[in-house]
């Protein structure tokens, strides 16, 4: 995600900026900027893509940049290429130069989250003579504050309150007026933001650990809420622009927990994130009830002329394709293929231009699914990537991009994101199924809102973790541990090994609960415990047999369904029930606890849960 910071008081303010953003890279970007202001004169704007450094240096640590009131911001992207001209800070008019530049501009602000209809209100603007110089969602907003600041001659949080009601999306704002001069103001809707105070000075940061250098006295401004910051002060006001009353807290925290938001690792953090994830993906891909491929350039033609679909990727993102699989053959009618992207790039896999070749990969940079696509595209496949970061080679060099907006995942075992390539698989092979004809357009429309409703019930998953907790202390000593489903299940299953394998290092294996008897089943003894997966209705009696023949050989069993499945109590030794959803989708649910399993595994073996060993985040070498 990206990460906000504001200043205004009596010391320099670039170097404090600087301070609070380092303090805020863990959100991972690829870009940074700053705007100060020396008492009245306009902002000067210095903004610098990748590393932090590259900006301090360019500001000479900030030295460069006279002023005791600035915002700054690192850039996670989701709309444009992580580049400097679409770095923040943004204005109101027209940059005098792509790396920033005195900014003769009214407004100029930072913004945090993702304006979905961005483009209409770019569209507006352009009519009332707004110039644009970026790709971003940003620029549209911080210009539409202008737009009502000049139109209605009011002040700056009038002009924001009419620019929320107006906006849709999420976002934290930090804005700038040049009539203004030592004051901040502030808004958000969903991204967080929190204002702290000290004597004769204020901060502004989106997360903790960016000011508790400076003061442990911190306003969490509230969604739809707008604050006038100036030094040592902080006014509040709801959306209809009258004053409200914002309790101020004091951070016990120490800076270490605040970067994982009080969380224990990252990992539960973004397991915690997912239902954020998953939303803002929907959200980035369904619009007004239809999926908007469009800016993906999947139009409806290509998806009626593809006669074969081939998912090439890695690790869970490969997991992510076992389970796509199933959904797009059964709703789509199109044959599937997953292949390993380290096998697949060695294949002599006939294809043509009616096959899709769909590269999924968290970092866009792995380098066996980056072969994987450009041997695919040498053999004149249509490629598709469907990737996290904004950017990313392999996002660059697909024919076609589906991003998923899951933000920065630090962890190195993937949870976040796997779940977000899922929604956004769901998504296609729905839209898929609708442009062929499969489906009539009351299914199309009941599985778009079964989608809808897939963040709240991962919060409801989440909900048990305490139980799964408590599991997860019994099972800490084990020595092998086997996830076996069938269909999408299997799919399930496979993730959940891995989650286990990656973090705990207990040896573990997914199977298709069909295929124990050929072989595997010879490893059951004494104590093994064996995790069935039963979410689809008509595989269910036949995996729960082939728990029952793994019990009596000794096996202990974990069972993870729906809601109302409750006979399976009288088989399995444990039980977590996922809520219902449409059964194409229940990956998404079911994932879940596995990700708490093994997490929780991993801490009571005291393992370091983020960074396990021998692993990386994304592997960049063959
Ligand atoms: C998953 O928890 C692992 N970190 C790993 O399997 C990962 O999914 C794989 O390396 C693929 O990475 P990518 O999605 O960035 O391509």
């Amino acid at each position: 995600m990206c990460g906000i910071v504001g200043y205004t008081g009596r010391e320099q303010a670039a170097p404090i900026l600087l301070d609070g953003l380092s303090r805020l890279e863990y959100r991972g970007y690829d870009s940074a900027g700053l705007a100060v202001r020396d008492g009245g004169a306009p902002a000067e704007v210095v903004k610098a893509v990748g590393k932090l450094h590259h900006l301090a240096d360019k500001t000479d640590q900030g030295r460069a940049l006279r002023g005791q009131c600035g915002i700054g911001h690192t850039r996670w992207a989701t709309h444009g290429d992580p580049t400097v001209i679409n770095a923040h800070p943004h204005v109101s008019g027209n940059i005098a130069a792509p790396g920033g530049g005195a900014a003769e501009s009214d407004v100029v602000g930072v913004h945090n989250g993702i304006i979905e209809n961005y483009a209409e209100l770019k569209e507006k603007l352009l009519r009332h003579g707004y110039v644009f110089y970026s790709d971003t969602d940003t620029e549209a907003v911080v210009k539409l504050v202008d737009y009502y600041y000049k139109k209605y001659g009011i002040g700056p949080v009038d002009a924001i309150t009419r620019t929320m009601v107006r906006v849709r999306g999420s976002y934290a704002l930090a804005l700038m007026f040049r009539d203004y001069p030592g004051e901040i103001f502030a808004a958000r809707k969903d991204s967080p933001l929190i204002i702290g105070t000290a004597e004769d000075a204020s901060y502004l940061a989106s997360d903790v650990p960016a000011i508790l250098k400076y003061t442990r006295s911190v306003y969490y401004i509230d969604n739809l809420q707008v604050a006038r910051v100036s030094p040592g002060h902080a006014v509040f006001y709801d959306l209809n622009g009258d004053e409200t009353a914002v309790p101020l807290t004091e951070i016990t925290w120490d800076a270490a927990a605040a970067e994982k938001d009080g969380f224990e690792h990252f990992m539960l953090k973004e397991i915690h994130e997912q239902p954020a994830a998953v939303r803002d993906t929907l959200n980035s891909l369904v619009k007004d009830g239809r999926a908007d491929l469009g800016a993906a350039g999947l139009t409806e033609d290509i998806i009626r002329s593809l006669n074969g679909i081939v998912i090439a990727a890695c690790g869970s993102a490969w997991h992510v394709g076992m389970a796509a699989q199933y959904v797009i053959e059964d709703l789509a009618g199109i044959p599937v293929r997953v292949e390993l992207a380290s096998e697949f790039r060695y294949r002599s896999m006939p294809m043509n231009e009616n096959t899709l070749v769909i590269v999924i990969s968290q970092s866009g940079e792995t380098a066996d699914s980056l072969a994987a696509l450009r041997v695919a595209k040498e053999r004149g496949a249509l490629t598709l990537a469907v990737v996290n970061v904004v950017g990313s080679t392999i996002a660059r060099e697909a024919d076609h991009v589906l991003y998923t907006l899951a933000g920065p995942e630090i962890a190195v075992a993937t949870t976040k994101a796997y779940s977000a390539q899922l929604a956004a698989m769901d998504v296609l092979a729905a839209e898929m199924a609708r442009a062929r004809g499969m489906i009539t357009g009351e299914h199309y429309a009941r599985l778009l809102e079964e989608l809808a409703a897939l963040p709240d019930k991962i919060r409801r998953v989440l909900e048990d973790k305490e139980r799964l907790q408590w599991f997860s202390s019994k099972i800490s000593n084990a020595h092998d541990i086997f996830f076996i489903g069938r269909g999408l299940d299997y799919a399930v299953s496979l993730e959940g090994s891995l989650k286990m394998k990656e973090i705990s290092y207990i040896h573990s294996e997914a199977y298709a609960a069909g295929e124990l008897k050929h072989g595997t089943i010879s490893l059951i003894e004494q104590g093994t415990l064996v995790i069935g997966v039963l979410t689809q209705s008509r595989l269910f009696e036949k995996t729960v047999s082939n728990m029952m023949e793994c019990k009596s050989r000794g096996a202990s069993l974990m069972g993870i369904t729906v809601n109302g499945n409750f006979a399976v109590e009288d088989s399995v030794n444990f039980t977590v029930y996922v809520p219902k959803t449409d059964e194409h989708f229940t990956p998404s649910l079911a994932v879940v606890p596995l990700q708490l399993l093994g997490y929780y595994t991993s801490v009571s073996r005291g393992l370091d849960v983020d960074k396990p060993r021998n692993l990386a985040k994304s592997v960049t070498v063959e």
